[in-house]
Parts: structure tokens; sequence; C-alpha cells
């Protein structure tokens, strides 16, 4: 029978909360069209029902009993904001078990269990909607899904944190130190007091890990992925990339090779005419590379109450029209099998290397030796005047296997000439 109210529990009511709590209220008139159907939470939880909220709702509305939502048979979609792996797991499986459809924005759940709550939903012929996991306003889980779904894709690129694009931003326009610009980061609200997951790349890994078991189709395992954050980047490295004709970003690449994935988040230097290098402060994007549709590529803000409200309302109306009529499409996202993911050190990368090393005859030609023994060509090459007898060195190389760069590394390190390696980033070559 045909439902003019799809009922709602609200698991949780911060920041994403309240963004969905604005936007049915602001555009209910809409969301009802596009739905068919209204949709009204009828109750929220939360852990203080006396705290100050900032929207109106009405206290009847709010429990500290998850029971009042996951229990009550009128309610058919739950939506969990609560974020975290605990309590939200089990909310969510009980959700399951009790028959309803389940909307999240928790990327980290996603990332580590979702291929085990999707089977469970599967079980209970319900499904899980979790656009606003990755990327907070910008569609790309349903473009992943759906509207790509006649493609292999063959690549994923993404600044898919926007904390640290924030931080690289201000080091790169505005020439700031890296403490700097984290702590206006901060100030503004972008990172958080505890910045450690967004600075060491492990927020934008387990984005990865969501978005590419649905381009590769397949169960990404976390632990596969190899990732390092932004915390060594100076503002002399930032100044270099310019110069040579790059911007610094924090990366997640997803690539199908032949022999198996590549699957990373690191910084690295990309080209300035690449469409990425322009995505500037806390805006996310993500450029796909499919072979049918060729490259495509995805831009928005990547979290705030309203971007990350705007996925969640947006999967309730699909909910909405599912229940009404009839049509879930099943749990389509993977078959769940493992890809084999190829070791960092057998990965192709182009390198930017910049070093202190004492100023006399017959540096560059160790470098150069260094280099040549272990089959790694030179793309470019620049020194500035020495101070006091230090010469800095920048050098970009051609792409190799990352193995035979560290070995020409070890080589360089060993040298005596050579006093310091400043430092090693990745380059995504033109
Ligand atoms: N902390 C994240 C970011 C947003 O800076 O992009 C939530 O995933």
């Amino acid at each position: 029978m045909r439902k003019e109210i799809i009922k709602v529990g609200l698991l949780g009511m911060g920041t994403v909360g309240s963004g969905v709590l604005k936007i049915l209220e602001m555009n209910r008139e809409q969301v009802k069209n596009r739905a068919g159907a209204a949709i009204e939470v009828k109750k929220i939880l939360v852990r203080d029902l006396h705290k100050k909220r900032p929207v109106n709702i009405d206290r009847q509305q709010l429990t500290t009993d998850p029971r009042d939502i996951l229990h009550d048979p009128e309610i058919d979609v739950v939506v969990e904001v609560i974020g975290g792996t605990g309590d939200s797991r089990r909310y969510i499986e009980e959700a399951l078990r009790h028959k309803k459809f389940v909307v999240t924005a928790n990327k980290d759940l996603m990332a580590t269990a979702g291929t085990d709550l999707l089977l469970l939903a599967r079980e209970h012929n319900r499904n899980i909607y979790y656009e606003a996991s990755v990327g907070g306003g910008i569609p790309l889980i349903r473009p992943l899904k759906h509207s790509l779904g006649a493609n292999r894709i063959i690549r994923l690129l993404g600044i898919i944190n926007g904390t640290t694009n924030y931080i690289l931003t201000k080091m790169s326009m505005e020439k700031m130190e890296f403490e700097t610009a984290l702590a206006e980061a901060q100030a503004r609200g972008f990172a958080e007091q505890d910045p450690s997951s967004d600075l060491e790349g492990k927020d934008a890994a387990y984005k990865l890990c969501i978005l590419a078991m649905l381009a590769f189709n397949c169960h990404v395992r976390f632990e596969d992925i190899y990732v390092q954050g932004i915390s060594g980047i100076s503002k002399r490295d930032v100044f270099y990339a310019g110069e040579l004709g790059f911007a610094i970003k924090l990366l997640a690449i997803g690539e199908e090779m032949e022999k198996g994935l590549a699957l990373k988040v690191h910084p690295a230097l990309i080209p300035l005419d690449h469409p990425l290098a322009s995505v500037y402060y806390e805006n996310n994007a993500l450029f796909v590379v499919g072979n049918a549709v060729g490259e495509t590529m995805f831009y928005g803000l990547g979290a705030g109450a309203l971007p990350t409200g705007s996925s969640v309302v947006a999967d309730l109306i699909d909910v909405a029209r599912n229940i009404n009529h009839q049509v879930e499409n099943g749990v389509m996202e993977t078959d769940f099998q493992a890809k084999s993911v190829v070791p960092i050190d057998e990965l192709p990368s182009a390198f930017y290397l910049r070093l202190q090393a004492v100023d006399q005859p017959g540096v560059f030609a160790r470098l150069a030796t260094a280099f040549g023994d272990a089959r790694v060509s030179l793309d470019m090459i620049l020194q500035k005047r020495s101070v006091g007898g230090m010469a800095e060195i920048v050098l970009v190389t051609h792409a190799v296997e990352e193995k035979s760069f560290n070995l020409a590394l070890e080589t360089i390190k060993s040298s005596p000439v050579i006093k310091k390696i400043n430092s090693v980033l990745r380059v995504i070559e033109k």
C-alpha cells in the first residue's frame, strides 16, 4: 500500500543531523514532490534531552533510548549520523533486522564494515544508502554505482579531504608555514582539535576504500591502502613545486592495472594544468576515468551540515520512492571478492627530490650516476645559488618502479657530498 508519509528515525543530532532537519524544513514541498510522500522525522536519538539545539524541534521527538526508533514498526527508515564504529554499527544491524532501510553518513563504518552490513541488508531484503559517507554534498556514490555503471573504471584520482586541501592551499597561495595554516584551519572549524586522522591521510584512505569498492567492484580492505599524510610538507616544497609547474595536493588514488589494484593516499605534485590542481581551500573533487565515458570530475564541498545533509536527504528521497514503488533494486555494489593489491614498491611513480649537497665539482655527476645505475631517468633539475658552500638541489624523475627510485636514493644518501635529504614526494606526470 502506498504511504502518504515515510517515517524516519534519526540516530544522532550533531552537525549532520541538524543539517538534515534544516533541509527537510527548508525544502519541505520539493522533497515531498520528489519523494512522492511526506518525509517525517518521528524520533531522534540524542544523548542529552535538554541541550539547546540549532533547529526547531518538538521535545517529544527526542529520546535517549535507541529502541524507541529501532523497534518502532511505524519507522520505515533509520538515518545514522552518530559516527564511529561501535554503537552506530549495532544500531544499523538492529535496524536491518527490524526490516528498516538505512541511510548513513558514516565513512569509517562503511569503509571498515560496509561489506558485512550490505550483506546483512541483502539478507533482510533491505538496503543501505551512504551517499553522505564520502565527499559530503558531492554526488559520488550514485555516479559510481549507477551513472557510470556501464564503464570499466580505469582510474580514480581525488582530493577527498578538505582540511589538508585547505592547509596546502594556504601554504601555496599565502606562503604560510604548515603550522600556521593548520592553526587557521582549526580556528575556522575545518580541522578537528585532534586533526591527526586528516593530516595523516587516514580520513582520505577510509573514503578511498568506499570509492574503490564501487569503482573496481570488489571488497577493499583498509589495511591494503598505502597511506602517507602531509605533515612532512614544507613551504619550500610548495614553492619549488610551483616553479616546476606543479601544485602539491593530498591525493587518493585508485587504479586497476594488469597486475592488480593500486590503492594509495599520499601528497603528490600534480601539473598545474590538471583540473585537480585548481581545487582550492576546503573543496573536494574526484576525477574519474572510465573506459567509455573518458574523463569526468565531481567537485564541491566535502563536509558541513547542509552539504552532507543534502546527500542524506537525497538518499531519503530515493528510499521513499523505492518503498512506495516497491522497486528496491537490491544490494548491487560489489560481488564482495577481494582483488589483489600491488605493493607500493612495485607501483610506478615519478618522484620529486629536494636535497642539500656540498657545492663542489662532481656532485651532479654523482647524482646522475646513482640514478643512471638504478635505471631512473631524470626529467628536471634545479639548483639555486649556494649559501655557505651548501647547494640546494631539486630534481624530478620520470616514472619508475618505486623500488628503483629507492635504490638510487640509498646510494645518494650514502654519498659524503650529500648532506641532507629534505623531501621526497611523488609526482603525477603530465
Ligand atoms: N575531516 C574531513 C575533511 C571531513 O576535512 O575533509 C569529514 O570526512
